[in-house]
């Protein structure tokens, strides 16, 4: 796993698009807990989704408003899916698998 360092780079309720192993990942950090990874760009019109809106297990594109599931990465529009990384808080830091 990767350390990302410290879970407090992401405020509450937003996300954050960090480059790990050249790949374009959007962190998310919901209000109501929880801690998701998922490929920044959108696969409708590659608007970064790190700059959603994140509403619990959602993000929602901020192009063209198409919601993306948080935990298994399918869309609201067609057959439209985004990748879904594996990460964890541990002691305050973000590991993620990538
Ligand atoms: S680019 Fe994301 S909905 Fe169009």
């Amino acid at each position: 796993m990767v350390n990302l360092g410290s879970i407090d780079k992401i405020p509450l309720g937003q996300g954050i698009c960090f480059i790990v192993e050249g790949k374009e990942i959007a962190i998310f950090r919901p209000r109501d807990g929880g801690l998701f990874a998922v490929q920044n760009k959108c696969p409708h019109r590659q608007g970064s989704l790190a700059e959603g809106v994140c509403d619990q297990n959602i993000v929602i594109c901020p192009y063209h408003a198409h919601k993306f599931n948080l935990h298994t990465g399918m869309g609201s529009e067609g057959d439209e899916k985004i990748k879904v990384y594996q990460i964890k808080e541990e002691k305050g830091e973000i590991l993620i698998e990538v």
